[in-house]
C-alpha cells in the first residue's frame, strides 16, 4: 500500500509536475495504464455509466466498486490506486469510515468523495485513510441538479467553491478533483492551495488533469463530453477486428461445408 500520498502530491506540486490521472475498472486496462507511468489510477464510480450502462453514477453500489477495485488492484504494481466512495456510502462519519475501510481492504490506497464535507473527511483522515476531495460539478447529485452544469460562474458560487477547497485542504485531503469549474476560478483555487488540484473540464490552470479513460481513447463514441479531446478512436479498430473475425469465420464455414 502507498501511504505517503500527501507528501508525494505536495512535492509533485512544488516541483511543478502536472499529474496525469486516468480511470480503470478492470485488470487489463489497469495493467496497461500502470505500465505507462500514469500518476494515479482511479476506480471511478463512472463505472456505472462506462461499464454498467447506467444513465448516471447515482445507483453504483459499494459492492460493485469493491468487485472492480479488486480487479484493478491485481493489474497495478506502481501507480497509486484511488477509488470513489459511491453515493450514500458516506452520509455520516461512521458510515464513511466503515465504507472506506472495506475499500482499503480491497486494495485502495486512497478514497475519493464528492462535496464540501470537511467533517467527514477529517474523520477519515484522523482514522488513517488518505482522502481525495471532489468539488465543482458533483455527478452523484446530477439528478437534483438536472444536468452536468459548469460551476463558479457567479461571484457567490466562486467564493463558496474557494472556501470549500480551503476547508477540504484543512480537513486533510491530499488532492482535490475540480470538475467543470470555470477555468479562471480553478486557476485561482490551484494557486491558493498547497495540495494539488486535478481538473476535469476545468481548464489548464489546475495542477493536473483526470479523464475517464474510455473518453480519452474514443471507446464510447455515443457519449463524448465537450471538454474531451480524444487521443484515439479505438471503437473503429475494435469493430473492424470483430468484423474481420466474423468474415473469416463465415468464409471458413463455407469452405469447410
Ligand atoms: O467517477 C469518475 O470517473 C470521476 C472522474 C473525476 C473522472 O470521478
Amino acid at each position: 500500500m502507498i501511504t505517503d500520498l500527501k507528501n508525494r502530491f505536495l512535492s509533485a506540486k512544488s516541483q511543478r509536475h502536472n499529474q496525469a490521472w486516468l480511470t480503470a475498472y478492470d485488470y487489463p486496462s489497469a495493467r496497461l495504464l500502470d505500465e505507462t507511468g500514469i500518476d494515479l489510477i482511479l476506480v471511478g464510480d463512472s463505472l456505472g455509466m462506462v461499464v454498467l450502462g447506467q444513465k448516471d453514477t447515482v445507483d453504483v453500489t459499494l459492492d460493485e466498486m469493491i468487485h472492480h477495485l479488486k480487479a484493478v488492484r491485481r493489474g497495478v504494481s506502481h501507480a497509486p490506486v484511488a477509488v470513489d466512495l459511491p453515493s450514500h456510502t458516506y452520509d455520516t462519519p461512521e458510515q464513511a469510515l466503515a465504507s472506506a475501510r472495506k475499500l482499503m481492504e480491497a486494495g485502495a490506497d486512497a478514497v475519493k468523495l464528492e462535496g464540501p464535507l470537511p467533517r467527514i473527511i477529517k474523520y477519515l483522515v484522523d482514522s488513517g485513510i488518505q482522502v481525495i476531495g471532489h468539488l465543482g460539478m458533483l455527478p452523484q447529485h446530477v439528478r437534483e441538479e438536472g444536468g452536468y452544469n459548469r460551476k463558479g460562474k457567479s461571484e457567490e458560487e466562486a467564493l463558496a467553491l474557494l472556501d470549500a477547497a480551503l476547508s477540504l485542504q484543512t480537513a486533510g485531503c491530499c488532492a482535490i478533483v475540480l470538475e467543470l469549474v470555470e477555468s479562471s476560478l480553478s486557476e485561482k483555487i490551484s494557486k491558493d492551495l498547497d495540495i494539488p488540484t486535478i481538473g476535469i473540464g476545468s481548464g489548464l490552470g489546475c495542477d493536473g488533469q483526470i479523464l475517464v479513460t474510455t473518453d480519452l481513447l474514443g471507446l464510447q463514441p455515443w457519449f463524448r463530453p465537450s471538454f474531451v479531446k480524444p487521443k484515439a478512436d479505438l471503437a473503429t479498430p475494435f469493430q473492424n477486428a470483430v468484423k474481420e473475425f466474423i468474415r473469416e469465420t463465415r468464409d471458413g464455414g463455407k469452405l469447410q461445408g
